[in-house]
């Protein structure tokens, strides 16, 4: 039986996909012309020529002006703006009643205007999982400097899920009263764990607002927010559909909007603001956290970039990634060396329930010492394969993968010299022996049998 033939009686729905074949042939041939096995989707995805050519059929017919005037070219370029806004609300199912869009340049940048806006003070809390992007992190920045308390929540090993008890006590850490924000990511960038929407009621219920990053789950998963309902989405678009770059979102609940305060206020924020007077009045609504002129241009990609994933299906999109991901996990958890050593640790689920496309590992020689991340990226290289190596900004998931603890951490955060900088050198000095990342192999909406093949090839060849 050929592999294909064994693929396909194991995950017999790939069969149901051969549209998104058809799809990838036409709409991103470049992608085999030049003999390219991209497997990091979880990093950025793939935009299709056809995306590209109708932005460009938009920018090439039409005269677009600032949409901070009511002249005809800017009432032209605030038209597609809100086309553009109202789509990303129908695309994930959001009663414009209920959720506003504000544009921003990427998923951290939604963050952001959650971290520096939102009220924490003393008395308020700060819960967040072990498991979670620099970006959403870096909102204990903000939380610490107003007196709010910061909580991590754990991961446990081998699966880097959140033991459900442990998350239930943390949660009934809220102060009534007191203003307190949990958050988490729908999709893990490391793991590819995804973690229960449930939560979020749940959280709501015990008195959390919810943020919920879902940055690594848009790409290939439903988000129904009529079902799920938190209060601030952050994501990024060129994850989802690859172009435009630099544009996310942040999606809020409107009855939430009120608790958002900006520290500062811009061109395009506010509704007066006076020099003589020291006074400003905020914007109603997105606008408020729009800063400046919006990318009035690119934002039309992102109806066309939405379309393009509506025309395909994103449920027939997860239901390719689950296949392909299996495969993957199927064939590399049993490649060992004739040693008997395992090639490689998966730091994660090893089967496709509750997790997406992103498969993160280390490998080990017949010996069982571990290869450093950095060779097996330039040996990937050699062979056209783009995977992405390191901790992929998510350092809580990664020390937890990597067994790094935090007395080795203090160590080498107050070791002389280390105050102020600490180089990812100096870091791989410091823990000396054990790894300080690992190797992502991430499936997504175009990727195909061949692609993991070719993969699952060059991982035989660094058997021994
Ligand atoms: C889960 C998650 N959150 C947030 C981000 C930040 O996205 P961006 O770099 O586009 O701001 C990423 C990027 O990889 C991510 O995977």
């Amino acid at each position: 039986m050929s592999r294909q033939t064994q693929f396909l009686a194991r995950y017999p729905t790939y069969e149901q996909t051969a549209p998104i074949d058809k799809i990838r042939a036409e709409d991103y041939a470049r992608l085999d012309s030049t003999g390219q096995v991209y497997l990091d989707y979880t990093g950025g995805g793939l935009y299709a020529d056809s995306q590209v050519c109708k932005h460009q059929d938009i920018l090439l017919r039409g005269v677009f002006g600032n949409p901070h005037s009511s002249n005809p070219t800017s009432m032209a370029a605030t038209c597609l703006v809100e086309g553009a806004r109202e789509y990303v609300l129908r695309f994930f199912n959001a009663d414009p009643a209920e959720y506003d869009v504000a544009f921003t340049p990427n998923a951290s940048g939604a963050l952001k205007l959650v971290g520096e806006s939102y009220p924490f003070a003393p008395g308020g809390h700060y819960l967040l999982t072990f498991d979670n992007h620099n970006s959403v992190n870096g909102i204990r920045e903000f939380a610490h400097a107003k007196g709010a308390q910061v909580t991590y929540v754990p991961l446990c090993l081998p699966d880097l899920r959140v033991d459900e008890d442990q998350l239930t006590r943390s949660l009934s850490l809220a102060k009534a009263g007191a203003d307190n924000l949990f958050a988490f990511p729908a999709q893990s960038n490391f793991s590819s764990v995804k973690h229960p929407l449930g939560w979020i009621a749940k959280a709501q219920a015990a008195g959390w607002d919810v943020l919920l990053d879902a940055a690594a789950f848009a790409p290939t998963n439903r988000l129904d927010l009529a079902a799920h309902k938190p209060d601030f989405v952050p994501l990024s678009f060129y994850k989802v559909f690859g172009y435009p770059t630099g544009l996310g979102a942040l999606i809020v609940r409107k009855d939430k909007l009120h608790k958002l305060h900006r520290p500062w206020f811009a061109g395009g924020t506010i509704t007066v603001a006076s020099v003589q007077g020291d006074k400003y009045y905020l914007a109603e609504g997105h606008a408020a956290f729009e800063d400046g002129t919006v990318d009035y241009l690119n934002i039309p990609a992102i109806e066309i970039g939405l379309r393009h994933i509506e025309a395909i299906g994103i449920d027939l999109i997860n239901e390719r990634v689950r296949c392909l991901t299996g495969w993957l996990l199927d064939n590399l958890t049993v490649m060992k060396h004739s040693t008997g050593v395992p090639l490689v640790r998966v730091y994660g689920p090893t089967d496709t329930e509750s997790r997406g496309g992103a498969v993160t590992v280390n490998f080990f020689n017949a010996k069982g010492q571990a290869i450093d991340h950095r060779d097996i990226e330039s040996a990937a290289n050699r062979e056209n394969i783009s995977l992405r190596t390191g901790c992929f900004c998510n350092p809580g998931a990664g020390e937890v993968a990597l067994g790094i603890s935090r007395v080795e951490l203090d160590v080498c955060f107050n070791g002389p010299g280390h105050e102020n900088r600490l180089t990812l050198d100096d870091f791989r000095l410091c823990i000396d022996g054990k790894s300080t990342g690992a190797v992502r192999i991430s499936v997504g909406m175009v990727s195909n049998f061949d692609d993991i093949e070719r993969f699952l090839s060059f991982a035989r060849g660094l058997l021994h």
